[in-house]
């Protein structure tokens, strides 16, 4: 049977380097976003490289019709192997509905829809961020958060926050609750045999994170407190994180030496958490 690895924001600085090493594990790649000029070009670029068949499917996966299209388009493909979610986005790319659409529901959205598809060698990796590990969790929000799809989700979080939130909260909420979602969902995910991880990357060196870090100046100060830092190896990065260290990750944990590991977060941070929890570094 032909195996599928369906990666998401295929377009992506993160979508892009986790689907070019995956390509040479998966006999089909489905690289997805919602810019089909990107998508297209990362799909003939990796097809290039050898390896798996590319092919590719341009759907706004804030829409529900899209992404149940996007799931049969893939198991028309062949067998599920991995599910590499990494479309989202930031808090300076949109106000807080959107975040709250792309980086929770949509998340939900995606392994909803893909359930049918899961077999014992199917994982899925959802990416989270290091925001959703940081500071104090109010339970209440937790609980509200925890059923991504209710229809009410939206109004009944506004009315929770009591005022128009700002993005960077609700993407700290937002990735939060993804941590969460993966958790639970590994227990759906899991009746067929199925995996499901979230992995949390800390301050990583692409377009996005140089954005936030242009809009944050504490940014400065916790690439500073990463303890593997910047500059590590001689290479010239902003950000102390890179993309290899995500796609790495991302293919030892859809990968059979990962296959009991599931329902948990793997952060790749470069220490960062740790720093922050420690007031003294
Ligand atoms: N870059 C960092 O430092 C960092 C840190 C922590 C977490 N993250 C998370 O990692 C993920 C990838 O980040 P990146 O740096 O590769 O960002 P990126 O902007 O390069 O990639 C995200 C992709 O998602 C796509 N996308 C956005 N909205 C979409 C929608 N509605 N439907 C389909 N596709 C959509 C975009 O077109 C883009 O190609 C994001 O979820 C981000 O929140 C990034």
């Amino acid at each position: 049977m032909t195996s599928v690895t369906v990666v998401t924001g295929g377009a992506g600085a993160m979508g892009v380097a986790c689907a070019r090493v995956l390509a040479t594990r998966t006999d089909a790649l489905l690289l997805t976003d919602i810019d089909e000029r990107r998508v297209h070009a990362a799909a003939e670029m990796i097809g290039q490289d050898g390896g798996a068949t590319v092919h590719h499917f341009v759907a706004d996966l804030d829409d529900a019709g899209a992404t149940t299209e996007l799931a049969n388009y893939a198991g028309a493909l062949g067998e599920l192997h991995g599910l590499v979610h990494t479309a989202g986005l930031s808090p300076s790319m949109a106000g807080w509905r959107e975040i709250l659409r792309v980086d929770l529901i949509a998340v939900a959205r995606v392994l909803d829809a893909f359930l049918p598809l899961v077999v014992p060698s199917s994982a899925a990796v959802c990416l989270a961020s290091v925001a959703g590990h940081l500071g104090e969790f109010d339970p209440a929000m937790d609980s509200l958060l925890e059923d991504p799809l209710a229809p009410d989700l939206e109004a009944r979080f506004l009315a929770a926050c009591g005022a128009e939130p700002d993005s960077g909260a609700v993407y700290r909420l937002a990735k939060r609750a993804v941590i969460r979602l993966c958790a639970l969902t590994a227990v759906s995910w899991g009746r067929s045999g199925g995996r499901v991880v979230s992995l949390s990357p800390g301050l990583i060196d692409t377009e996005m994170g140089r954005l936030e870090l242009r809009q944050n100046p504490i940014k400065n100060w916790m690439a500073e407190i990463t303890p593997v830092g910047a500059g590590r190896g001689g290479l010239d990065t902003v950000l102390p994180g890179r993309i290899s260290d995500i796609a790495t990750a991302v293919d030892f944990l859809c990968s059979d030496s990962a296959a009991f590991i599931s329902g948990c977060d793997l952060l790749v941070d470069g220490g960062l958490v740790a720093a922050m929890d420690r007031k003294d570094n």
